[in-house]
């Protein structure tokens, strides 16, 4: 069996566990979730153990769910309209082609990840009877040594065919050069209008002292899991990344923009760390 991305398999267990232990109504109905984690009610880390309910994994709970809401409620939307290629790089578990069985004749969705755990995710899928709908191809890429503008293509992507990207919790992981050639790729990819929606995290020097708590705690977590962090950047870093890539149009929201349109009012304590920001970046909408 290959090794998986554990932080992959967290991130399923996010959205599993907000179903047991928010409520309603809830950000995202990840049914799939738990299943693909592999965790077990038995285990510490189980769905509905106390563990999930420090405030930092509360706050992470709150990113694995509304990150995916926010580019699969656009993806449901540019589908409306036309046809669609959804390209979700470092997917993980994700598991929108499951949830969304019956979108084939509007969606042609590309599940990219690293070879690895590509190939993990393949192997617990058969584990448990499930297969991707036939209007989803899996693509190896390692961003750190393949190019996207090469692999996509070769798998059938379309240049003609609008693109929604997907990049959720994974620039983390990557090194700044493999991040900016990815971008570039993205454009160079398609002759139509595409949209990117990625979550990034912040130096914890450019917040305040009470808001680093979540920084400190996970850079050293993951670290510790294996997976350190190689990209953090400042938003005017990631915008010039942006916009020299060639994307022209950007809207990159922060915690309190967050909290304060979907995390407001709600009957649990859900709420997105000021250390990640949500960037929706587009060309050519
Ligand atoms: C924290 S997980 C996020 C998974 C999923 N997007 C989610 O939101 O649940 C990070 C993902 O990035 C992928 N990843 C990390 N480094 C990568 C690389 N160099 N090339 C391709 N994928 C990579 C991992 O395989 C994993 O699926």
């Amino acid at each position: 069996m290959p090794k998986p991305s554990i932080t992959a398999q967290r991130m399923a267990l996010h959205r599993a566990v907000h179903l047991i232990q928010d409520q309603p109504p809830f950000i995202l109905r990840d049914d799939f979730a738990l299943k693909l984690s592999g965790v077990t009610e038995d285990s510490w880390f189980g769905v509905d153990k106390p563990v999930h309910r420090t405030p930092d994994r509360i706050q992470t709970r709150a990113i694995s769910v509304y990150r995916a809401r926010f580019v699969e409620d656009l993806v449901l939307d540019a589908a409306a309209s036309g046809p669609l290629q959804y390209v979700i790089l470092g997917a993980g578990l994700d598991s929108f082609s499951l949830r969304t069985p019956d979108s084939a004749n509007e969606i042609e969705i590309f599940e990219v990840d690293h070879p690895r755990m590509q190939l993990w995710k393949r192997q617990r899928l058969d584990e448990l009877g499930l297969s991707a709908p036939s209007h989803t191809t899996f693509v190896g890429v390692d961003f750190e040594r393949h190019r996207l503008s090469e692999e996509l293509p070769a798998a059938g992507f379309d240049n003609r065919i609008p693109a929604i990207f997907s990049w959720l919790g994974v620039t983390y992981y990557l090194t700044r050069p493999a991040i900016e050639a990815t971008l570039r790729d993205m454009l160079e990819l398609t002759d139509s209008w595409v949209q990117l929606v990625f979550d990034y995290v912040v130096p914890p020097e450019t917040l305040p002292t009470d808001d680093r708590e979540w920084f400190t705690l996970y850079h050293q977590r993951v670290a510790d899991l294996g997976e350190p962090w190689h990209g953090i950047f400042t938003p005017t870093e990631v915008a010039t990344m942006l916009t020299d890539s060639g994307f022209d149009d950007l809207e990159d929201l922060s915690a309190a923009e967050i909290n304060a349109t979907h995390f407001s009012g709600r009957s649990d304590e859900l709420n997105w760390p000021a250390a990640v920001r949500l960037m929706h970046a587009s060309r050519g909408l």
